[in-house]
Formats: structure tokens, C-alpha cells, sequence
């Protein structure tokens, strides 16, 4: 079964109470039993993570590879800045799918840039926490491909 790992950034550990009315209503631990169910019925594995430091998720993505097939990740507020984290992905060469809860494109303008974008082989962003479920979906597609 391929497995794909999940990287939740800094400060989604606060859905749920965080801004609710641009993230919703929907704590951490719900999204996480929709990638649950999302992955098995899609017949992947799944293993999630959530970091509130930078150098925490680069050493993830490094021990991603040789243990997982796909990434999908979301950095959260590194996404507009973090080298460190581009370089990790760019490094491993996993397929990597970013995704937003909210869409980055329709807030402030310095959330319409990522620098990890680039890197990925997409981005899903504006669907809530259903682009966990869609990051999926394209991690099996590619996935697919590959086989
Ligand atoms: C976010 C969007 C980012 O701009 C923000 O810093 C977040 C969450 C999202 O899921 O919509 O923390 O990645």
C-alpha cells in the first residue's frame, strides 16, 4: 500500500478556535478523521504530523523519504517564507501536494506567495478541510501514474 505523509504547519494545532471564520469550526483532531477515513477508502496509509518549528518539519520531510511515497503538506505561515522548508522538499524529491484551508489568493496579498509552491507538484487551496481530502485524492493520482 503506498503511504503518504501529512505535515499540518504552525498554529493549526488551534483550529477550531483559531479565527473561526477564516478556518472554521472544525478542530485539528476532526480534520485529522477525515484524512483517516479519505486515506482508507482510497486504499492509501497515512501517517500525520503537526509542528509549530520550522527545523521540526524540515527533519520530517528528510525522514520522509524511503518511508513514504507522497507528501501532502501544509506549512501554514512558512509557506510565504520558508527557504528552508522549499529546500527540504526540493531536496527529497517526494511528490509533494501543498494544500490551504482558506484560499491564500483572496486575503492579504503576502499570502498569495509561496515559496514552496514551486517545489510541489500542486496546490489546493479555499475548500476547508476538505483540500486534505483532495490532497489525497492527487497523491493517489500521481501516485497511480507512477506505477
Ligand atoms: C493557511 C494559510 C496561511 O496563510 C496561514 O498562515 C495559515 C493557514 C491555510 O491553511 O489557509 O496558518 O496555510
Amino acid at each position: 500500500m503506498k503511504r503518504v505523509l501529512i505535515i499540518h504547519g504552525p498554529n493549526l494545532n488551534l483550529l477550531g478556535t483559531r479565527e473561526v471564520r477564516v478556518y472554521g469550526q472544525q478542530p485539528l483532531a476532526e480534520i485529522d478523521r477525515l484524512i483517516r477515513e479519505t486515506a482508507q477508502s482510497l486504499g492509501l496509509e497515512v501517517a500525520i504530523c503537526q509542528s509549530n518549528h520550522e527545523g521540526e518539519i524540515v527533519e520530517r520531510i528528510h525522514s520522509a523519504l524511503g518511508d513514504f511515497d507522497a507528501i501532502v503538506i501544509n506549512p501554514a505561515a512558512y509557506t510565504h517564507y520558508s527557504i528552508a522548508i522549499r529546500d527540504a522538499i526540493a531536496a527529497v524529491g517526494l511528490p509533494t501536494i501543498e494544500v490551504h484551508l482558506s484560499n491564500v489568493h483572496a486575503r492579504e496579498e503576502f499570502r498569495a506567495r509561496s515559496v514552496t509552491a514551486p517545489v510541489c507538484r500542486g496546490q489546493i487551496s479555499g475548500f476547508g478541510p476538505q483540500v486534505y481530502a483532495l490532497g489525497l485524492q492527487a497523491a493517489k493520482a500521481l501516485l497511480g501514474e507512477a506505477e
